[in-house]
């Protein structure tokens, strides 16, 4: 392995749908999993293709009820080439002796190989060898590219090459019971010799899609043209054919694919349009080399170089931020800026959580925004454009405002599912995820994050400004008047700790006074005021006029941000609810002993006919969230509004606290905690980031990684090292830098865009230095420590850091 490879060296069928999702391929318009072309969907196999934003809803009756579900469609297989030998059994890799294997994913290049060398049962000697990708300039096109070498035989070499319709939506296990069949046939036809086409629709949201297989054959590098036998079916099309290998020669078969959907733009009809992109489509090696410039271009934006003390173990850590890097492009490329999706918390790479989209932008768009921030620009469209039906969902709760749903997919509607099967006891439970109101602050902090970082007034005033005001105006709707200590309160919601929901004993779900919520709930409100004092007095009457906003609504924010209840408990410890210190402590050691990872104690509670809600554990950061997303200056700020003491020096103990009661049951638990530990304790911190590291490689929870990657935790990781240890925040029109590196972390040296400016900045342990590339735009603002510098295009600021130790 090196820092821009994925290497798997043997055959282990129980790893290998793992791996698929692992080595997906994709380009942000579509991704397809890293299965074997050969294979089925099977015990050891999930070959899926999802479309970006594809979905369709189904009907289900479990639980004595009908309910229904959105999910991310699995599309025709277009990877399907098989080949057998004289005319034995179909090629399968558990049929055959395996002398040689690796898998691998070149990171650099978006290129998934495969080589193996095998023998059968007739003792020939055959060497495979595959690339496919998913083309990272034409987002309609991907590529496979198979060559067989007969070592010790001659013979007749039989293949098909196919696009298969009869898929259904099968990765995961625990939506078995669910209704899965999402595709109706439409055409299934031969196009020309080397051309087929397959069309196929969502049944319920009726989009079509198209998929055109070019497939050509080559012996010695001249192309071939063996008759060709047709299978069709309805919704199933392939083509077989025959060849005559010499010993030593080599077969090399190219299949083109173009996919094309009714959804895209400058279209007449997308099996036309299919059919077009694939007879133009030049050969393998050209697709290839285009791919490589597009990961080229996206690395030199995105590579993080960092030097770790520990070689081996460094290399191997780059290489895994690299993949995260991977697999977020692949899920929202620059192709993202043209399509109407968000970012989904799984990637396009399996089926868990149906490719919805929760709360975990606010873990990916921070990395983004320094980056590329067009593509955040469009994904905060994704939530503008469902505003509408926010707007609509908050008045039929009784609300006002915008209330955003916790699961969206297709149209904004809330898509968390209203119940939900704990496979450990086999039960269907009310799922009250939605509960969730805390994704409306989340929403609001991306918008204002966004605009930090970009100064890009005209995206505020058009886009940005109405979703926070109605985000406002939706907590402004929701909070309670208690009379009693003159304070405002929310009640009956959940925090980002899923494994509380409710009361003990209680038959009514939700918390009260989550810390969490009350406190992003003032922060949105202040950002309102804030936002309507940076808004043109024009837009901002306008938007005022339009929104039906006045004045004593205004003052109501503003008394609401001042007069808002946080709950403590014990010394300067805040609760994470109203409530949650008279909850029971939890015998970790005995459930660890009994259970070994305890990651997901809801569903051991649960099977044990106990609950999570009686306990002081949590699945992941709630309180905590609070110190990842402020500084303490910030919080500070915040509290003293309020009219609470606040002492930095509590917040150790806070961490300390809730860090002993948390199972990480979420990969974005590791995440916040690495982060909010990363000043107090730098060992406690780099474990943690080593742990968040692992999430996915090693699919630490133990069966979700299959199901689809954990784009949260993987930008996270990133986010890291690209905010964390450098200390940056964006506030006020300042890019704030406070370096410091953990111990195991020689040096790193990465790329950002800061308000039009592309900057360099490399940070050892002991100096910083910034470079601002030659632009004439505005100087940008640079505080380090007390200091405000300003630095233009072409300028560079260097300086010895304060001190070895951090503060
Ligand atoms: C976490 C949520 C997260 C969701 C999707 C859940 O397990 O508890 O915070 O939004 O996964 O990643």
């Amino acid at each position: 392995m090196n820092s821009w490879t994925l290497v798997y060296e043997s055959f282990d069928p129980p790893q290998e749908k793992l791996r698929e999702a692992l080595c997906t391929v994709g380009n942000g318009y579509f991704c397809t999993r890293g299965a074997a072309p050969e294979s089925r969907a099977d015990d050891v196999h999930y070959p899926g293709t999802y479309l970006a934003g594809g979905y369709n809803r189904l009907e289900t009756q479990i639980a004595g009820r009908t309910i229904e579900n959105e999910d991310l469609v699995n599309l025709p297989n277009w990877l399907p080439l098989s080949f057998r030998i004289q005319g034995g059994d179909w090629f399968n890799l558990q049929g055959v002796k395996i002398h040689s294997y690796r898998q691998t994913l070149d990171l650099k290049q978006g290129l998934l190989q495969r080589s193996i060398r095998f023998e059968d049962a007739e003792q020939r000697i055959t060497l495979l060898e595959q690339k496919c990708l998913v083309h990272m300039g034409n987002r309609h096109l991907a590529a496979l590219e198979t060559c067989l070498q007969a070592e010790n035989w001659s013979g007749k070499v039989d293949f098909c090459s196919a696009l298969d319709g009869r898929v259904v939506n099968d990765n995961v296990e625990r939506y078995s019971d669910l209704a899965n069949r999402h595709l109706e046939p439409l055409a299934a036809q031969q196009l020309d010799e080397e051309t087929l086409l397959l069309k196929m629709r969502t049944n319920q949201s009726r989009v079509e899609i198209a998929q055109a297989s070019r497939t050509r054959i080559f012996i010695a590098g001249a192309a071939q043209t063996p008759e060709r036998s047709l299978d069709q079916q309805d919704d199933y099309i392939a083509q077989q054919f025959t060849i005559n290998l010499e010993q030593g020669q080599e077969a090399r078969i190219e299949k083109i694919i173009a996919l094309f959907t009714s959804r895209d733009e400058a279209l007449s009809e997308c099996g036309l349009e299919a059919r077009t992109a694939a007879a133009r489509a030049g050969c393998f090696d050209d697709l290839l080399k285009g791919h490589a410039l597009r990961w080229k271009h996206l690395w030199r934006r995105f590579d993080i170089n960092l030097e770790e003390a520990n070689g081996d173990k460094g290399e191997r850590n780059k290489m895994i931020l690299r993949l995260h890097i991977f697999h977020l492009l692949q899920t929202v490329s620059m192709h993202a800026i043209k399509l109407d999706i968000g970012v989904p918390s799984r990637g396009w790479h399996g089926e868990a959580y149906r490719g919805h989209i929760f709360w975990d932008e606010l873990f990916i768009f921070p990395l983004l925004n320094l980056r590329t921030p067009e593509i955040t620009r469009t994904l905060l469209k994704y939530r503008y454009r469902r505003l509408d039906e926010a707007r609509a969902a908050a008045r039929e709760s009784g609300f006002r405002g915008a209330m955003y749903p916790w699961q969206s997919g297709s149209n904004g509607r809330e898509e968390s599912q209203e119940v939900h099967l704990n496979p450990k006891s086999g039960n269907w439970i009310p799922d009250n995820s939605r509960l969730q109101r805390h994704v409306n602050a989340a929403i609001a902090w991306n918008v204002w994050q966004y605009f930090q970082v970009t100064d890009d007034l005209e995206y505020l005033c058009f886009y940005g400004a109405e979703m926070i005001l109605e985000i406002a105006r939706f907590w402004s709707s929701l909070v309670q008047w208690n009379e009693e200590i003159e304070r405002y309160e929310i009640l009956g919601v959940m925090g980002p700790d899923e494994y509380h929901d409710a009361y003990p004993d209680s038959d009514q779900p939700g918390l009260n006074n989550n810390t969490y919520t009350n406190v992003m709930a003032v922060w949105v409100l202040s950002c309102a005021l804030e936002t309507l004092e940076v808004l043109p007095e024009n837009r901002r009457q306008e938007l005022c006029e339009i929104l039906g906003l006045k004045e004593d609504e205004i003052e109501r924010w503003d008394h609401i941000s001042r007069r808002m209840r946080l709950v403590f408990h014990g010394e300067g410890l805040l609760s994470q609810f109203e409530g949650y210190d008279e909850l029971e402590e939890l015998d970790w050691e005995s459930y660890r002993q009994k259970h070994g990872k305890v990651m997901r104690l809801d569903r051991i509670l649960e099977a044990e006919d106990d609950t999570p809600n009686r306990y002081k554990c949590s699945k992941q950061a709630d309180v905590l969230m609070l110190f990842y997303l402020f500084s303490a200056e910030e919080l500070q700020t915040l509290f003293e509004r309020l009219g609470y003491d606040f002492d930095c020096q509590t917040i150790p103990k806070n961490i300390d606290y809730y860090l002993a009661r948390t199972s990480h049951g979420s990969t974005l638990s590791q995440v916040v905690h690495s982060w909010v530990l990363s000043r107090s304790d730098r060992e406690g911190s780099w474990d943690l980031y080593a742990q968040a590291l692992r999430s996915d490689i090693d699919d630490i929870q133990g069966g979700t990684t299959p199901e689809g990657i954990h784009l949260g935790a993987m930008a996270g990781t990133v986010d890291l090292i690209q905010r964390c240890y450098t200390g940056i925040e964006t506030r006020n029109g300042v890019l704030h830098l406070n370096p410091c590196l953990p111990r195991e972390l020689m040096s790193l040296c990465l790329q950002l865009h800061y308000r039009g400016q592309l900057l360099t900045l490399r940070i050892t342990q002991e100096k910083m230095k910034l470079t601002c590339q030659q632009c004439e735009i505005e100087a940008i603002r640079v505080a380090y420590g007390e200091q405000e510098y300003r630095l233009r295009g072409g300028e560079t600021l260097e300086m010895n850091l304060c001190s070895k130790e951090c503060p």
